[in-house]
């Protein structure tokens, strides 16, 4: 062989090792979930270890999608190697996710979150399916320009002060000239969205959580009733008519057009708010969400983890970069950055992310304060259970059937697919 061929060949050699030795990993992250932070991330993480290489998919918004596609995923056992996993999910989850104790780091990094977190994320075997990455709590966002323009100092604290609030100023922007405009945006579409705001509309009015944590079926009571009936008149007089069909990214096109007085939406729609390209950036603030007259606020709490299926075929690469993600250097600069609300309690003091989402000062007693959808008590059967939640609840928003009647049969709907008895108020 002569010296070039001799080259040649090895270099061929070389890099067919190297090609070989290279580790596929790949991860889908929802597009509302900061995709790319997540892929400069990788491109970072990817310089740091040239064994690994990372696809980063994109994924849909709506977490039901997501769910669909990771269902696929679980049937045919193939499918990415990191899954990005909604709070509600660990529960119905667990056959399919690998314990992450098993790997290095994930007991040290588990004690540095917030603890409801990971017994959120934790068997009741004492296995931890995914590491936080972000949480979320429901938030008011609010036009301070025009309450003041309005006349109004506070935010409302109730769901009636949200109502005649929304109602003065869509009609003062109409007459202004603005055809588009509506008071309050939120997610109405028939998915797991809805199921958070009914939760926060219902609990907030005293009425429950749809399902207690002892386990019975709670949902028909008139204080349920009285707020459904109230959301449902809102749709085409405060809320354009097609809230119906709103998920988070339909609400936030409308309010950062700036064509909308009030939002409900979780903090990632902060940042986005106030980027360049926003109608109303530095023109509005955010708040606790209002409650019904005679209860208190509530947060309906939300959120992801990074967990890894049983089918990868390298568990241990997979979470060691589901470790750098979580990691408390890149959930700082998802805070930073996105308003990705960080699931270290210490983030919460960090001068820079105050800086940068000066609510997060008090977003810290909100999420400590939120309040889950019933998924642990219901696994494995939450899908079902949230499934006939936000279905009823869209009939009702719908005018197909009204409140009390829509909860009677979501009601016998959850007795049948738990099999917990009924409670009368
Ligand atoms: C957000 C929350 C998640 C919730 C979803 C509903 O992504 O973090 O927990 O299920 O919204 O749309």
């Amino acid at each position: 062989m002569n010296r070039f061929r001799l080259l040649v060949f090895i270099s061929f050699a070389l890099s067919s090792a190297l090609a070989q030795e290279t580790i596929q990993l790949s991860i889908m992250i929802g597009s509302s979930s900061g995709i790319d932070f997540v892929r400069d991330a990788a491109n970072e993480y990817m310089r740091l270890h040239p064994e690994v290489a990372i696809e980063v998919l994109e994924g849909p918004a709506r977490t039901d999608d997501l769910l669909a596609i990771y269902e696929d995923y679980f049937n045919s056992q193939e499918g990415v190697d990191i899954l990005t996993l909604d709070v509600i999910w660990p529960g119905d989850m667990g056959d399919f996710m690998l314990d992450l104790y098993q790997f290095e780091g994930f007991s040290e990094a588990a004690n540095e979150h917030f603890e409801a977190i990971i017994a959120n994320n934790t068997t009741l075997e004492g296995e931890l399916l995914a590491i936080p990455w972000f949480t979320d709590a429901g938030l008011l966002y609010y036009r301070t320009d025009l309450l003041e323009k309005y006349g109004f100092s506070d935010p409302p604290e109730t769901w009636q002060e949200l109502q005649s609030m929304a109602q003065v100023i869509q009609d003062g922007e109409r007459v202004a000239g603005n055809e588009e405009f509506w008071g309050f945006v939120f997610q109405g579409r028939e998915y797991e969205g809805l199921t958070v705001d009914a939760l926060e509309w219902i609990a907030s009015n005293e009425g429950g959580t749809f399902i207690s944590s002892e386990g019975e079926v709670t949902v028909a009571n008139p204080e349920a009733a009285e707020v459904l009936e109230l959301v449902a008149s809102w749709v085409d007089s405060i809320s354009p008519p097609g809230v119906v069909d709103f998920s988070e990214e339909e609400s936030r096109s409308v309010w950062q057009s700036g064509n909308a007085a009030f939002m409900r939406n979780w903090p990632y729609a902060y940042s986005l708010g106030n980027a360049d390209d926003s109608a109303i950036a530095g023109k509005f603030a955010v708040a606790p969400l209002p409650a019904g007259e005679e209860g208190a606020s509530v947060a309906g709490l939300g959120g992801w983890g990074l967990g890894i299926p049983n089918y990868s075929a390298h568990p241990e690469e997979a979470a060691a970069f589901a470790l750098y993600l979580s990691s408390k250097a890149q959930q700082k600069q998802r805070a930073i950055a996105g308003s990705f609300a960080p699931t270290y309690p210490e983030l919460y003091q960090d001068e820079e992310v105050l800086a940068a989402v000066p609510f997060f000062a008090d977003f810290r007693t909100i999420v400590e304060h939120a309040v889950p959808r019933p998924s642990a008590v219901t696994s494995p059967n939450y899908a079902a259970v949230s499934r006939a939640i936000y279905r009823a609840v869209h009939t009702i928003l719908i005018k197909e059937r009204d409140a009390a009647e829509g909860l009677e049969v979501l009601a016998a709907d959850l007795e049948a697919i738990t099999g917990f008895p009924r409670v009368q108020p």
